[in-house]
């Protein structure tokens, strides 16, 4: 940041509201450094204590801070103002889209998360789970295909940015499938048939375009687009050998 721009003001229009509300604009100074969550966080605590959003590490490690920002949704502890300024140098600061808005930026996360147990998004070790720990080498294509997507943080970025989750309500979504697509990979897993059956669904991997909006946006760089794939091959795999 220039000493020019350091210490000028910043707008910054927030919405305010749930389904049907307005944006509310505020004025703050501009600071070197400033992430959006700095300026959400100084609003609310010098302007405005009935403002509402989430946050808890900010570091990039929660995944609760995402929100719409001009226009693109992001992780706001990691976005730097500087980043994301528009031309005429303000900051404009919705919900999450394709989530219900509990109030202002907050929204409403649990069918996000109902979504990934929906994928069998979870680790199924069996009726006999091994006592001692697995080994599982680093350079197997399956472990490097876990590792690929493992870091998913839950921010509900790549959710908001896909418009099949817009068109159509139950579909499964980029990070439920990215979960998915890790555990098929998981070579200690005993419930890769269940797992396939779940994602298989007309609300599951088959619903995908392809458009790559959550894979482009993604904070962590993960391609939940790339993950979508290997479980469409991974189902076909299984409808060839007669779903065993
Ligand atoms: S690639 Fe698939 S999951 Fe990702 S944004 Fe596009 S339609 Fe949604
Ligand atoms: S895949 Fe990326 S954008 Fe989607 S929830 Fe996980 S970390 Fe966020
Ligand atoms: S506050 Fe935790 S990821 Fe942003």
């Amino acid at each position: 940041m220039t000493g020019a721009t350091q210490g000028s003001t910043l707008g910054v229009d927030i919405w305010r509201g749930t389904e049907t509300g307005r944006f509310q604009t505020f004025a703050i100074t501009r600071r070197a450094h400033q992430t959006v969550l700095d300026v959400v966080t100084e609003i609310q605590r010098e302007h405005d204590a009935t403002l509402s959003y989430r946050f808890a590490c900010r570091v990039g490690m929660c995944g609760s801070c995402a929100m719409v920002v001009n226009g693109r949704p992001r992780w706001t502890c990691r976005t730097r103002v500087s980043e994301v300024i528009d031309a005429g140098g303000r900051l404009r600061l919705e919900p999450l889209r394709n989530f219900a808005i509990v109030k202002d930026l907050a929204v409403e996360m649990t069918q996000f998360f109902d979504k990934l147990k929906d994928a069998k998004g979870y680790f199924e070790p069996g009726p006999a789970p091994t006592p001692d720990f697995a080994v599982v080498p680093p350079a197997t294509p399956e472990r490097q295909a876990a590792d690929a997507g493992i870091e998913c943080i839950g921010c509900g970025v790549c959710y908001s940015a896909c418009d099949v989750v817009a068109w159509d309500k139950d579909y499964l979504g980029p990070a439920a499938l990215n979960r998915a697509w890790t555990l098929v990979n998981d070579v200690r897993d005993r419930g890769q048939g269940e797992r396939l059956d779940a994602v298989s669904q007309s609300n599951g991997c088959q619903a995908c375009h392809t458009h790559m909006s959550c894979t482009s946006f993604c904070p962590k760089a993960i391609a939940p687009t790339y993950a979508i794939a290997g479980l469409k091959r991974a189902v076909l795999r299984r409808a060839l050998r007669g779903n065993l």
